[in-house]
């Protein structure tokens, strides 16, 4: 289907395209996994422009993954308030401490021992591995999926486990790297989802009156204010699932309940 000769051209063209139009960006600077890792949960649904400042101050405040086990939910999620999703930093954070109690802070180098780490998914397990470890795996999200397919013009039936399949075979030998922070350049600045017309995998929703807002304002005033009571936290999120909200953000262990209070979950 997709041939050799096909796949050699695309690199071509992807890699000389890099070397006039690369991105200088503060991850690609290096190959410690514990500053990979945070760079790709930042990005996860975080634009690039956003997450830079974010992933500066964090390893000031945390330069190695010991550093962020041992410090505070509180504290963390302070100095993530404003990117948002926030559920991610504290399943990083528990990562951390996973990495530091069991594995003397440091990272496994095989898919199979990354992936039965908490909160890492096939997509993190491969980007750690290629852009830490230089190996050559499928890292595959909505811009590199979107490049192939548009590049290799593969049809729309593809799944995701046969893009992924074709994604390793275009990774050009020992240059797992490079290749993928170009693709992922291409994809970002050059072949754009406005140019290919190929929709992304998800979209996100809606921020005013969304669900992610008022988890937002949750953490905020729970950050500020320590405890604070059921009532008084309706009151002042006024979201017409707030009871939902809280019971799932319990449930992610975000937050939790003493008697009627609720606090940051320690
Ligand atoms: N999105 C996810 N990972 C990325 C990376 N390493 N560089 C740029 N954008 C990304």
């Amino acid at each position: 289907m997709v041939s050799d000769e096909q796949i050699r051209r695309f690199q071509k063209k992807v890699l000389s395209w890099y070397k006039k139009n690369r991105r200088d960006l503060p991850w690609r600077n290096t190959t410690d996994p514990y500053h990979i890792l945070l760079s790709e949960v930042m990005l996860q649904q975080t634009q690039v422009d956003r997450v830079i400042p974010y992933y500066e101050k964090f390893l000031l405040a945390y330069p190695t993954l010991l550093d962020l086990a041992a410090a505070g939910r509180k504290e963390i999620l302070a100095l993530w308030s404003g990117l948002g999703y926030n559920s991610r930093v504290v399943r990083l954070h528990k990562l951390c401490k996973e990495l530091a109690a069991h594995h003397q802070g440091t990272f496994p180098h095989s898919e199979e021992e990354l992936r039965k780490l908490p909160g890492i998914g096939p997509y993190t397990a491969n980007a750690i591995l290629a852009f830490a470890f230089n190996r050559e795996v499928a890292v595959v999200d909505t811009n590199v999926r979107r490049v192939i397919m548009a590049e290799l013009n593969l049809p729309h039936v593809f799944t995701m486990k046969e893009i992924a399949h074709i994604a390793k075979r275009c990774v050009p030998k020992g240059k797992a790297m490079i290749w993928y922070n170009a693709l992922m350049d291409y994809g970002a600045t050059h072949l754009t989802a406005k140019k290919t017309g190929i929709r992304p995998i998800s979209r996100q929703s809606p921020f005013e009156g969304s669900e992610r807002q008022a988890r937002g304002k949750i953490l905020r005033l729970l950050i500020r204010e320590d405890a604070v009571p059921y009532e008084k936290l309706a009151e002042e999120v006024k979201h017409k699932n707030i009871k939902g909200i809280i019971q799932k953000m319990e449930k992610e262990a975000l937050i939790e309940k003493d008697k009627n209070e609720i606090r940051i979950a320690h």
